[in-house]
């Protein structure tokens, strides 16, 4: 991931002012802290603080933990919460900022935790509520690799649509399933292609677990086990600009021949 890069950018954006990253959904919060590293290497930012919030307690604590032990004999105060990004208004520390305040935000969600979200451009309706004009905004999404609403197209691009996720996955797939679903028999996995997001270029690929129950159980139960969106940058830039978020600059990024991510830096207008 391109976090030098975007570090690069966001101290030019920031200059000489204290800076607030608010990482929302942080999970093990390794990607945040190795930002908050590169923001300290670059030297400019002078007053760094790093809010880490996720949903899951376990998560937060690793988090804090890594990144405490990473940034804060360089002069960083970390903090970390455990809250839902989706009702950011009752965490203050996340939403409110004294008028007086001479500091910057940076709110993160790295990990492609935005496309998993059932509404995204909703949840950045409502952060755009709590954020000021000036606020930045870094987000991390899939590419899409195909024009959206084209299912030959995305189908040929995308061989998870037929084939289903790979089967050394499936342990990783199901483990929720083996823990908290009682009474379950059998569990085979499945892709649904939605070709058509929210947001315009985009489609989703959701993978799907039939699970046969174990009979008296229920006959059969359906489970969304991962929800996956893929964006157009060119498009998505231009669908989040009405919504009040202007894209400063975006970085593809991937393993493969072929970028199959973008970071993209937006600012709040
Ligand atoms: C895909 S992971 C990304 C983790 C990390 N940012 C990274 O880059 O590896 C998404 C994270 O968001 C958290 N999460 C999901 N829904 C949330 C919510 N409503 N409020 C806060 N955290 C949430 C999950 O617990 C998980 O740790």
């Amino acid at each position: 991931m391109p976090l030098a890069e975007l570090a690069r950018v966001v101290s030019g954006c920031v200059g000489s002012k204290g800076l607030d990253v608010h990482a929302l959904g942080a999970g093990d919060g390794k990607s945040e802290t190795r930002l908050v590293q590169y923001l300290c290497d670059r030297r400019q930012v002078v007053d760094l603080r790093l809010c880490l919030l996720d949903i899951s307690p376990p998560l937060v604590h690793a988090a804090y933990r890594h990144a405490a032990d990473a940034v804060e004999p360089r002069g960083v105060a970390c903090f970390a919460l455990v809250g839902n990004f989706l009702d950011l208004r009752r965490i203050p520390v996340l939403s409110y900022r004294p008028a007086c305040s001479p500091r910057e935000r940076l709110y993160t969600m790295l990990g492609c935790t935005w496309q998993n979200l059932t509404d995204g451009p909703a949840f950045l309706r409502q952060l755009g509520d709590v954020a000021n004009a000036g606020d930045l905004l870094a987000l991390d999404v899939r590419l899409a690799r195909a024009p959206a609403g084209d299912v030959a197209a995305i189908t040929a691009a995308e061989p998870v649509v037929t084939q289903g996720p790979p089967p050394s996955c499936h342990e990783w797939l199901s483990g929720p399933i083996r823990r908290y679903c009682e009474g379950y028999q059998a569990i085979t996995f499945r892709a649904e292609l939605l070709p058509r997001g929210l947001v315009p270029g985009s489609y989703e690929i959701n993978l799907l677990a039939d699970v046969t129950m174990r009979p008296g159980r229920g006959e059969r139960r359906t489970y969304t086990v991962i929800r996956g969106k893929s964006y157009d940058p060119a498009q998505l830039a231009t669908a989040l600009e009405p919504l009040g978020w202007r894209t400063l600059q975006s970085w593809p990024y991937g393993l493969g021949e072929r970028p199959d991510h973008g970071l993209v830096l937006l600012q709040r207008m």
